[in-house]
């Protein structure tokens, strides 16, 4: 059975981390708004041009384009075979409601909405380290979890980065939409009875397996 699963939480609080888990382990696709957006910045798209401009900024990209980029998504076939792992989508009420809609109209049930949580003050130590691979997206930091070699992907060998909405004065403000946009999503699934609540400052592994818990008890 394909699994169907919502990862909402902070930045930085390992939404990429455990949705790269769970499609290695559960074969659900992994489907990132942010890493489709860097994407469309790397190809130089105008939606990317478009998106760029909020990002670096630490602002949302604008509801309509978002819901309309995920929306084609969910509907490919890959994505209706396999199921999903939404990470940073839904952000807003608004995309949350458009998502709803797009599932009812489809028939297509939900299994989990896990809301991850951590304080403030752990997201900025995990974002002030984190380094990623500009090929296959594999996450590390750069004390908690090193590649093997400085700047070189462990698992692909293409160079790491350091993203360009990492730096401390946008991570802030990340923070801040997060808990004036994306708080009142995690409310929305409450107030549907859905929401499973996961103490995320804990290792990869602990978090994997409250999440496996979740989707059991789901
Ligand atoms: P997006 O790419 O989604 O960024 P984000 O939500 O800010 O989240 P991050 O990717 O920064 O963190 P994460 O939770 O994935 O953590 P990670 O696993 O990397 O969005 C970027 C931008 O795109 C937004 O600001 C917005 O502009 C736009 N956008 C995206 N979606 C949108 C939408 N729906 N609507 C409108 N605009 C949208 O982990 C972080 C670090 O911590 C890593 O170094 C990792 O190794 C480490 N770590 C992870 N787990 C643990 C752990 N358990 N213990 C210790 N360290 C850990
Ligand atoms: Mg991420």
């Amino acid at each position: 059975m394909p699994i169907r699963i919502i990862l909402v939480g902070p930045p930085g609080v390992g939404k990429g981390t455990q949705a790269a888990l769970l499609e290695e382990r559960l074969g659900a696709k992994q489907l990132s708004s942010g890493v489709i957006f860097r994407s469309e910045i790397e190809a130089e798209t105008d939606l990317g041009q478009l998106a760029k401009s909020y990002i670096d900024r630490g602002e949302l990209v604008p509801n309509g384009i978002t819901i309309q980029m995920m929306v084609k998504r969910l509907r490919t076939d890959d994505v209706r075979q396999r199921g999903f792992v939404l990470d940073g989508f839904p952000r807003t009420v608004r995309q949350a409601e458009a998502l709803s809609e797009e599932l009812d109209k489809e028939g297509i049930p939900l299994d989990a909405v896990v809301s991850l949580e951590v304080d403030d003050e752990i997201v900025v130590e995990r974002l002030s380290g984190r380094i990623g691979c500009t090929k296959c997206g594999e996450i590390y930091h750069a004390i908690t979890k090193p590649p093997k070699r400085e700047g070189i992907c462990d698992k692909c060998n293409s160079p790491l980065f350091v993203r360009e909405d990492d730096k401390p004065e946008t991570i802030r403000e990340r923070l801040r939409v997060f808990h004036e946009n994306t708080r009142p999503v995690i409310d929305y699934y409450a107030g549907k009875g859905k929401l499973s609540r996961i103490d995320a400052n804990q290792a990869p592994e602990a978090v994997y397996a409250s999440i496996a818990t979740a989707l059991g008890e789901a």
